[in-house]
């Protein structure tokens, strides 16, 4: 794919994550990232508190006796008040059970992209593949974004979060490959022959399912679990500490239900490129963070009888940012 600015405009990916958003701007040699976490929390209402969080730069929204924190120090709070967070997402869309939702995914993308810089500034933002029975959900999860990012003033597109992978790693294979996100609220896979998507699907179990699932079984908060998945959980081995034993549990459990779904997919789908030779396959997503990951991902891989001949499997060069760069480089392809 090659890169033109025929205008001289900035175009933006941006990666709407359950756990995160992540958003892209090319810079003179490479690309910039920018996060929030997708999260937020409710203090009461202050003009005091209101007053320090405004000289601090610290996004929130004022109501009439309360202040909503959104955004990366939201998690910060959460901890301090012994809170869980909440999420205007879950499972990779829009969060039914949330009422602040909408108007917090808003916020959220008003303080990290700001409005549009200049007239039909072209964005394209990830979308999960729809799961299995859930068309409805992808539809209004989906025209909710655009509209939201066409108010900011964007002229934006929607680019499934498999497809952005493959777009950001694999043009050493020409695009073509096996491009998976391993995320917080569920997996994206997407197989690709020649940068054309051919097979596209989600499996609703990522890390939001480990930290859940852990903390039911120890008591603990999902915040803590996650916590201690994030810093310390190393793959391999009797894990010596109960916390890191029942996240090996679930973990597993992801990986393997991924594989497994993985294979059902690709046995019974009938385009099936016949692709002559083994192709590569491509993790990302911050659940793949973990030391040791590529590792058991890939013996499950192996002792599957996987039905596609696969040549590698190696984790994308930044597994934080690949989504939000995929989608620029999509932005950049049409310029
Ligand atoms: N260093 C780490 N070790 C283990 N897990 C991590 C690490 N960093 C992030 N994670 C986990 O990665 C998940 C978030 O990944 P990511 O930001 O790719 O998801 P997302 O894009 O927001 O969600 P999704 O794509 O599922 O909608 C969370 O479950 C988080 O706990
Ligand atoms: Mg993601």
């Amino acid at each position: 794919m090659t890169f033109r600015y025929s205008d001289g405009s900035t175009p933006v990916g941006l990666d709407v994550g359950t756990s995160r958003i992540v958003a892209a701007w090319p810079s003179e040699s490479d690309y910039i990232y920018r996060s929030e976490l997708n999260s937020f929390v409710t203090l009461p209402g202050s003009k005091f508190t209101e007053g320090v969080l405004r000289k601090e730069n610290v996004p929130h929204t004022v109501r009439a006796n309360e202040i909503l924190v959104q955004g990366n120090e939201s998690e910060r709070f959460a901890d301090l008040l012994g809170a869980e967070s909440r999420r205007p997402m879950a499972r990779g869309f829009l969060n039914p059970d949330e009422p602040e939702s909408l108007s917090m995914m808003q916020e959220l993308l008003r303080s990290l992209l700001g409005t549009a810089k200049h007239a039909r500034q072209k964005l394209f933002f990830s979308v999960p593949a729809a799961p299995a029975g859930a068309a409805d959900t992808a539809t209004f999860h989906e025209a909710s974004l655009r509209q939201m990012l066409t108010e900011l003033g964007y002229d934006a597109k929607s680019v499934s979060e498999g497809l952005a992978v493959v777009y950001s790693e694999l043009e050493g294979s020409n695009y073509t490959g096996i491009g998976i996100s391993v995320g917080g609220g569920l997996c994206n896979v997407c197989m690709s022959y020649l940068a054309v998507p051919v097979i596209s699907f989600s499996v609703p179990k990522a890390g939001d399912y480990i930290d859940a699932s852990a903390a039911s079984v120890t008591n603990e908060m999902a915040t803590r679990m996650r916590l201690v998945k994030e810093n310390t959980f190393v793959f391999g081995g009797v894990q010596q500490e109960k916390a890191h034993q029942v996240i090996s549990v679930y973990y597993d459990d992801l990986i393997n239900s991924l594989v497994a779904a993985m294979k059902e997919v690709f046995t019974k789908s009938k385009s099936l490129p016949r692709l002559g030779r083994p192709i590569p396959m491509v993790l990302s997503g911050g659940s793949t963070m973990p030391p040791g990951f590529r590792d058991r991902f890939e013996q499950a891989v192996r002792a599957s009888e996987f039905p596609v001949p696969v040549s590698e499997i190696r984790l994308a060069g930044d597994p934080l940012t690949a989504t939000a760069k995929g989608a620029l480089i999509a932005a950049l392809s049409e310029m």
